[in-house]
């Protein structure tokens, strides 16, 4: 009987969707979401808390976060009308699909990749196209090109996740030119590459790149992101979120954060650094594969499989995240880069399990 209601009551494309999980069992090292390993120092979460405390929390917060959207556009070199903020990357994702989709619309997106584009263009009656990448998880370039003309909306990371694979400029560049439809960058992982696309802006009215706090910034539990793009359609944009969505708390870190973005860069070259030192060592390992990557993980198949992979890295206290599901990478787990400490441990543990 209730099956009977949900069926009557839910899109069945929700019905058939997986829920987004991520497996969080117990552990001491966190390497499964790409997070920074580095949290905020003590003075700055004080400096946060200061003007947390005098700041009233009985009223809203700016319904358009202008001094933010200020910062931001002092920091990436646009104008704040080019600025859309919301909840994390994700928000504003979603907002693009909310303002941009009709049913039947196709959504082009890589095959393997970030699973929240499929799920956001499914719940909209979207119809999914997947340019698939080879083995070698490299880009099948005049495939993209030719789905991503037809695609209403095309939704490309980079760097890709879970593959950690960088997309020349040039491409992007092409597929802007040649789709009629809108192309969104997610350069969610940007300080780990030092490639971005912000500079194709000018040329192309269609051309959407969004950005997190959630990576490189250390702030995933703040929940910050932005996107950036045409004047005239980010206030479209826009009316895709919710009035009032960004909360004080996350707004007025974010501005401080900022204050510090030298800090931000600092980490993210150790990370660079640490993630090559990690690739390279465990290369070096018999029967070990660490796959080359632009971003602040990458994937590792061992001769034992993904399930016991991850088992005995578990067992001994580290957690990473079982990506066997995603197509192509069926032997794979994908491991964050976390600090040379954590790193060092990984590499023992992985010589053990050998
Ligand atoms: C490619 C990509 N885009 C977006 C996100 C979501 O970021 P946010 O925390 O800003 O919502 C992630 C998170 O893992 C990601 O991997």
């Amino acid at each position: 009987m209730a099956e009977k209601k949900l069926k009557d009551w839910i899109k069945p494309e929700v019905l058939a969707q997986p829920a987004y999980r991520v497996k969080s069992p117990g552990h001491q090292i966190k390497l499964n979401q790409n997070e920074s390993p580095w949290d905020w120092p003590i003075d700055f979460k004080q400096k946060v808390l200061k003007r947390l405390l005098e700041t009233p929390w009985n009223r809203y917060p700016d319904l358009i976060p202008n001094r933010l959207k200020k910062k931001l556009s002092e920091l990436i070199d646009v104008s704040p009308q080019q600025i859309v903020v919301g909840k994390g990357s994700n928000e504003v994702l979603q907002a693009l699909a909310t303002v941009i989709l009709r049913p039947g619309d196709e959504v082009c997106i890589l095959a393997p990749t970030f699973a929240v584009y499929r799920m956001l263009g499914e719940q909209r009656s979207a119809v999914i196209t997947e340019s698939v990448l080879d083995k070698e998880f490299r880009v099948d370039e005049e495939d993209l090109l030719r789905k991503s003309q037809r695609a209403k909306l095309t939704i490309i990371p980079n760097p890709n996740t879970p593959t950690g694979t960088l997309l020349p400029l040039e491409l992007i560049d092409k597929m802007a030119a040649g789709a009629d439809g809108v192309i969104v960058v997610d350069e969610a992982y940007v300080d780990f590459s030092g490639v971005t696309a912000l500079s194709l802006l000018e040329n192309h009215p269609n051309l959407v790149i969004t950005r997190t706090f959630s990576k490189a910034f250390a702030l995933a539990g703040f929940r910050m992101g932005y996107a950036v793009m045409a004047a005239d359609l980010a206030p479209e944009v826009q009316k895709g979120l919710l009035p009032f969505n960004m909360d004080i708390p996350s707004l007025l870190t974010a501005e401080i954060l900022l204050d510090h973005a030298e800090w931000v860069q600092t980490r993210a070259g150790q990370i660079r650094k640490e993630r090559d030192r990690l690739i390279a060592r465990l290369n070096d390992l018999p029967g070990i594969t660490a796959w080359p990557s632009h971003s602040n993980f990458f994937l590792l198949e061992t001769p034992f499989g993904p399930e016991k992979t991850f088992d005995f890295l578990l067992s001994r206290g580290i957690l990473v995240r079982d990506v066997s599901g995603y197509p192509g990478c069926e032997n794979m787990v994908r491991i964050t880069v976390g600090t040379p400490e954590e790193n060092d441990i990984l590499c023992w543990a992985i010589e053990e399990m050998l």
